[in-house]
């Protein structure tokens, strides 16, 4: 195994019922004032709202509203946020919703304690000091930012969708309720599965070596969110596959699937941002397309690492068996799988690509993601 640190401060609550603890939760830690923040609908219509409020008023936590994040959280919005927080003396974020949301929220944690303009933590030019404490009550799983010190945000102005990644901001607590997430419509169930497919196949695939420890946990937890996914599309009120599938997403990207793997990227990552940033699609859909594409392109740098994710996850004995079976399975879920899916023209690539390789030179993977190859994983998409 490679050498490796881990941190991950956040406390999980899971289970039934369990967001009628978040009054308590913020009581204990002395918390008096937070920045409610929620997404678009969703939590009014399921009645999470009225209960959040409720008991919040019960244990005598003001808060301040900032409602209607957008999915793919935009700065203008977060700027917003930041503004309220520096102009009521807010203590902590409560973000109620999926990824978007807690993203936003933990911007906003940021931009409270610095003076700095926000943007300049995600160009990555200047470093995350402090943030307020984030707390959690989760409603979609899929991100795995319940458990994690990242968050993404777009900027619209400049098309750019990127991330910051700092040890301030992973939650505080997270409440994670699997009851919560019965209302998730199936198209976002299908992405939440590529998206936390996604998060372990990244270091899967480009490790120089990866454990067989860290191999067999991630195949496992990729049998488990299939598994889970099928029963949930067609059972959407099925607790167990719903919790399941839950603690999976969170496992995915909370830093435990990545551990002792040596030279890990996230390219898949990298490209399907800047779909999202241009054409503002679920990050789930921007994967499904991309992932496939990528496959082809990269499957014989890490030939051995392909055959047994083929074997493993679909009884096939070649990669490029395994690559059409992960391809043909999003489909049936209702992911789209090419860029032709989502009414994209092929008169695009260049501007996707021009996208994706400004956060390849963020990311520092430049080298490897010329602008010729970003262009021809783009154009192995289009069919
Ligand atoms: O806005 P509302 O009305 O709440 O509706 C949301 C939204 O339309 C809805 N929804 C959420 N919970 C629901 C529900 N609908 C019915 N019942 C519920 N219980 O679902 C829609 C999608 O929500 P969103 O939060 O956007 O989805 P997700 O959790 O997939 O988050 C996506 C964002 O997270 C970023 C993505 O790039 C994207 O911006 N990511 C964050 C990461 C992180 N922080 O670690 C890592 C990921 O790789 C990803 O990049
Ligand atoms: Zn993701």
């Amino acid at each position: 195994m490679e050498n490796f640190e881990f941190f991950n401060p956040t406390k999980i609550i899971f289970g039934r019922k369990t967001e009628q603890k978040i009054g308590k939760v913020l009581e204990k830690d002395n918390i008096k004032r937070v920045l409610f923040v929620y997404g678009k609908s969703s939590i009014k219509y399921t009645g999470l709202y009225d209960r959040v409020v409720n008991l919040l008023k019960k244990e005598g936590i003001e808060f301040i509203e900032h409602g209607g994040v957008s999915p793919n959280p935009v700065l203008s919005h977060t700027k917003e946020g930041i503004e309220k927080v520096k102009k009521n003396k807010v203590e902590a974020i409560l973000a109620v919703g999926g990824g978007s949301v807690i993203d936003e929220g933990k911007a906003i944690a940021v931009g409270a304690k610095h003076e700095e303009d926000i943007w300049e933590f995600f160009k990555r030019t200047k470093e995350i000091k402090k943030a307020l404490p984030i707390y959690v009550i989760l409603t979609l799983a899929a991100t795995g930012s319940e458990m994690n010190g990242f968050a993404v945000i777009t900027n619209e102005e400049t098309e750019e969708k990127l991330s910051i990644s700092s040890e301030h901001i992973f939650p505080k607590v997270s409440i994670l309720n699997p009851e919560l997430t019965f209302t998730v419509p199936s198209s976002y169930q299908a992405y939440a599965v590529v998206d936390t497919i996604a998060h372990m196949i990244e270091y899967y695939f480009t490790g120089s070596y990866c454990p067989n420890l860290q191999k067999r946990l991630i195949l496992s937890l990729i049998k488990t969110a299939m598994e889970t996914t099928e029963i949930i599309l067609k059972e959407p009120q099925n607790y167990n596959a719903r919790a399941e599938f839950m603690w999976t997403s969170t496992l995915a990207l909370n830093g435990i699937t990545r551990l002792g793997i040596k030279d890990g990227e996230f390219p898949n990552h990298l490209i399907a941002h800047a779909l999202g940033a241009l054409f503002d699609l679920p990050h789930g859909a921007c994967l499904s397309i991309v992932i496939p594409a990528w496959m082809k392109w990269y499957k014989d740098k890490n030939k051995i690492q392909f055959e047994i994710f083929a074997k493993e996850i679909f009884n096939a004995n070649e990669a490029d068996e395994g690559i059409d079976s992960l391809k043909s399975w999003f489909k049936k879920i209702g992911a789209p799988v090419s860029l032709k899916d989502v009414r994209i023209a092929e008169s695009d690539i260049i501007k996707i690509a021009k996208n994706a390789y400004n956060i390849a030179v963020i990311w520092g993977m430049a080298k490897k993601y010329s602008l010729e190859v970003l262009t021809e994983i783009l154009k192995n998409a289009n069919d």
